[in-house]
């Protein structure tokens, strides 16, 4: 046994991006031994921080040739499943992307698939009917897998900031499906207060933060913490805002400018960064958040660097990344599969994620936590 967990397990990751799911494997001792992302920022700052990637469109690769692959996982591109997208889903070119996982699957074999995506995804229409059934039964008569999918609140196992996902674990071995997804993490201090301390200018992608007009400069200044468009008079909003302000149920309330207070968990960090309708306000700052202070969100460490022609494009790659903390916990997890603990050996402390509220924090739900 002790041999066998020396050796190091391996992994090949499609849709890398800038490397946060691959990043947390590696941080629990995996070997990343294949990698791809098309695009040139997201690789250039993988390979900065993390190693090898091959740059190019997936649908143009060959499967590699890698024997004995423990674990695959993909984060195909979620904009097609995307609530804040068009909905067009799988008629979307992008949509079809998840296809190609199952490329690899077949010539690969991998002992475990891992997938991520956005909550979208659960109501996503195919031919068929939903694509999540689509994929899940393509996993288990097409290639043997028994899996589980789960919608899991990132809170809940200790990143800072409120991010609803989908995670699917593939697995050969039924008997290990319900010990598969990471236990709930409910002793960590998840606000913007704790997760923003010790930030000095010294710490790289500091110093960089998108340069916004004027007017939202001095809208979004105005607005105190814990707050929004909705604190500021009417009489002293732009006309088109006040449109908007007149008819808030066509224009499904809108929350502007959302400033979160020191206290609060923050929202989701999106790739789609716009400062006037995500909450990137900083809490007491006149300034939305950083490049490092949105890695913090995500839970990159401080000595991860972000590469890239532009600004834009870095705080790109951090909202698209899955939070390197969640890889992590899912790796560890996935190691007692891999290295096939006892099963009676996997009892479980916490209550199951999924006897949680989702939509809430962990602090709201605390008389659930620790019954057991
Ligand atoms: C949601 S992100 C994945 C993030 C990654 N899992 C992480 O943890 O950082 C999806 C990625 O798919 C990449 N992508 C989209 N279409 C692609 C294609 N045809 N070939 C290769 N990569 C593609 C995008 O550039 C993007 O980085």
């Amino acid at each position: 046994m002790k041999r066998l967990q020396n050796k190091k397990l391996k992994v090949v990751s499609m849709f890398s991006g800038c490397g946060g799911m691959d990043l947390g494997f590696s941080q629990a001792g995996y070997d990343i031994v294949w990698a791809n992302d098309f695009n040139e920022d997201a690789c250039e700052t993988y390979r900065k921080n993390i190693g090898d990637i091959i740059l190019g469109d997936v649908t143009e690769l060959d499967v590699p040739d890698i024997s004995d692959l423990d674990v695959l996982t993909a984060g195909f591109p979620c904009q097609p499943f995307s609530n804040a997208g068009s909905r067009k889903g799988i008629e979307d070119p992008r949509g079809q992307l998840y296809k190609q996982t199952f490329k690899f699957i077949e010539k690969l074999k991998p002992k475990v698939v891992v997938f991520e995506n956005v909550r979208g995804i659960l109501s996503t229409k195919v031919v068929t009917g939903n694509l999540i059934d689509e994929i899940v039964d393509t996993l288990t008569n097409e290639y043997g897998y028994h899996v589980k999918y789960r919608l899991l609140n990132l809170s809940h196992f200790g990143v800072p900031q409120k991010r609803i996902r989908v995670i699917l674990i593939a697995v050969k071995n039924k008997n290990y499906l319900d010990h598969i997804f990471p236990e709930v993490v409910d002793n960590k201090d998840l606000s913007i207060r704790a997760t923003l301390k010790g930030i000095t200018n010294r710490l790289p992608n500091q110093k960089e933060i998108m340069r916004l007009n004027p007017q939202a400069i001095h809208y979004g200044s105005m607005i105190p913490e814990g707050g929004s468009w909705k604190s500021l008079d009417y009489d002293i909003l732009p006309e088109r805002w006040k449109k908007i302000r007149d008819d808030m149920v066509k224009y499904h309330y809108p929350n502007f400018f959302r400033r979160y207070a020191r206290h609060e968990i923050q929202g989701t960090i999106t790739a789609a960064f716009k400062p006037e309708n995500a909450g990137v306000w900083h809490p007491t700052k006149d300034r939305i958040y950083t490049v490092r202070e949105i890695a913090r969100f995500q839970t990159f460490p401080d000595d991860f660097i972000f590469e890239g022609r532009n600004i834009k494009s870095k705080y790109q790659q951090i909202g698209n990344a899955v939070p390197p903390l969640m890889g992590m916990l899912v790796a560890e997890q996935l190691k007692h599969y891999c290295y096939t603990t006892e099963i009676g050996k996997l009892k479980r402390s916490k209550v199951e994620s999924t006897e949680l509220n989702v939509n809430q924090p962990i602090y709201n739900q605390k008389i659930a936590v620790n019954i057991r």
